[in-house]
């Protein structure tokens, strides 16, 4: 049984047509997995690298080259929560936001929380330098974010 639905492969089908070759559409392809299966489990990637006419191995190596993608063992939460800690965001508190929202969740950066609503991320700069200390809410900036504005958003952000 296909672990990409037919609305998945729409989406990665749609992307062939705009780039000069299929192997160009395997990190589009990646996102849009993981974005549905908070995952790339392995028949993802046999199934992604068939529809792109590439070996599994060429896709897995793509995944695995950026470090951003989950495979089945460790799935993402149903919202990614990115700490920043790059300068800008350690000078006014970034760690200390980073920190609180580990303990609130109970979880390392990485991990999830055990409820399955949020994984913890940390990240060098989230390009919102302005807004610092700032998080990123799966694709979305926000900023400044205090420490003593964690609870709330880690309540909002379970709401979801
Ligand atoms: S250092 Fe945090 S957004 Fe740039």
């Amino acid at each position: 049984m296909s672990v990409l639905t037919p609305e998945i492969r729409r989406r990665i089908e749609a992307y062939i047509p705009r780039y000069p070759n299929k192997q160009a559409v395997t990190l589009p392809a990646l996102h849009i997995v993981q974005d549905e299966l908070r995952c790339v489990p392995m028949p993802a990637i046999r199934e992604i690298a068939e529809m792109l006419d590439l070996s599994p191995a060429e896709v897995y190596d793509t995944m695995t080259f950026y470090g951003f993608f989950r495979d089945e063992n460790n799935k993402l939460g149903k919202t990614r929560l990115w700490v920043c800690r790059g300068l800008a965001c350690q000078l006014r508190g970034g760690d200390d936001v980073l920190q609180r929202v580990c303990e609130r969740l109970n979880v390392r950066p990485g991990q999830t929380s055990a409820d399955g609503h949020i994984t913890v991320e940390f990240a060098e700069c989230i390009g919102v330098c302005e807004r610092a200390p700032a998080v990123l809410i799966d694709d979305a900036g926000r900023g400044p974010v205090e420490p003593e504005q964690v609870d709330d958003l880690i309540d909002e952000l379970r709401r979801r």
